[in-house]
């Protein structure tokens, strides 16, 4: 059976981005007839400070998350990364394939060195996507679905692959996919359609966290920025309309519809209707997810032992191929 590898960084709060780009895609995956393996990627995260309890509690929210969005660890293998010692093994052996220009290219570390002193970011900010190919490769997944924003690393990904099988002249890591599908493929800010949702914006009213009760969520649609014309008649009405497209999509996503069928419905109403018509739908659909994750965070203790039930069964996987992997290399293996 083929097999899915995806991951996310416990780093913050998970956003609408997130539930749309990734969970809820990820939990669709079970119904596919696939091995599906969902990774909280912890050493990520550490790539900028984390505060250490804060850290901690982020992975078991984020856990919380994945369960509350009906990723079932019965059917899917939900771990945290630094359980599984494989992924920072397989990552060395892989930094040393990879090239730095290659990292120095990455959109995703020129955005966090931006305005910054970018020889003063962590070694493992720039070794980051590094880290992320032996992610996948180390459980030979050829599956991995993820936002917009991932796509430049999952070619990375795709490069490193065939440069081991080459510098080896071996047929070893099979090239993975993206699978970068639906109409929230790359959710954007609600302050700003040129922007995308991230944990990381400063501002707290351009996302909509999955932790957001009710009233914020109203709150949030209600003063997202648009322009003050109503909604076009047809989809190509939206071109050149980020803010609205956003909504669209964003409206499309959670109610597993097309944006087309969003126009057909709604075409040539004003804000007024559409923003109380999407919070609604957003409420119904998140509400349940916050509820659970509230549910699940009153017992760590229950979240910690099934990612370490997952970690166990993700070992299991990575451990032989690592073993494979630096064998190739040329390491004794005794
Ligand atoms: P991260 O933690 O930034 O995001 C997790 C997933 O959510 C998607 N996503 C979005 N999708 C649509 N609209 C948005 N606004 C939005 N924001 C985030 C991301 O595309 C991603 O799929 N490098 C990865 C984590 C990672 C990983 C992996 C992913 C590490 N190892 C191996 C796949 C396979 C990241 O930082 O995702």
């Amino acid at each position: 059976t083929p097999r899915v590898f995806s991951g996310i960084q416990p780093s913050g709060n998970l956003t609408l981005g997130n539930y749309l780009g990734a969970l809820k895609r990820f939990a669709e995956k079970q119904d596919e007839g696939v091995e599906t393996i969902y990774c909280l990627v912890d050493l990520h995260a550490i790539t900028v400070w984390q505060e250490p309890e804060a850290l901690k509690r982020q992975t078991r929210e984020a856990a919380a998350a994945f369960i509350a969005s009906g990723v079932d660890p019965a059917r899917s293998i939900l771990f945290n990364q630094s359980q599984v010692s494989a992924h920072a093994e397989m990552a060395w052996l892989l930094n040393c394939v990879a090239r730095i220009g290659w990292m120095y290219r990455m959109t995703q570390f020129k955005d966090k060195t931006q305005g910054k002193n970018a020889e003063n970011s962590s070694l493992g900010l720039l070794a980051y996507p590094s880290l992320m190919a032996a992610d996948i490769l180390t459980y030979h997944a050829t599956m991995v679905p993820v936002g917009e924003d991932q796509k430049q690393h999952l070619e990375l990904t795709r490069d490193i692959a065939a440069k081991f099988n080459h510098d080896y002249g071996v047929d070893f890591f099979p090239a993975p996919e993206p699978l970068i599908e639906g109409t929230a493929t790359r959710v954007m800010s609600l302050k700003d359609g040129s922007k995308k949702m991230s944990k990381s914006d400063p501002s707290d009213a351009s996302r909509i966290n999955l932790t957001d009760d009710a009233d914020t969520i109203a709150k949030k649609f209600r003063k997202a920025v648009t322009d003050p014309a109503p909604l076009p008649e047809s989809l190509e009405g939206l071109e050149g309309r980020a803010e609205a497209r956003n909504l669209v999509n964003i409206y499309a996503a959670l109610a597993g519809r097309t944006a087309a069928d969003v126009i057909a419905e709604f075409g040539g109403q004003g804000w007024g209707v559409f923003k109380p018509a999407l919070a609604d739908l957003a409420v119904a659909k998140l509400e349940p997810i916050s509820t659970e994750m509230a549910r699940l965070m009153n017992d760590p203790a229950e979240i910690d032992r099934t990612l370490t039930q997952g970690a166990g069964k993700a070992r299991a996987i990575a451990q032989p191929i690592l073993e494979q992997a630096l064998d190739i290399m040329g390491m004794v293996r005794g």
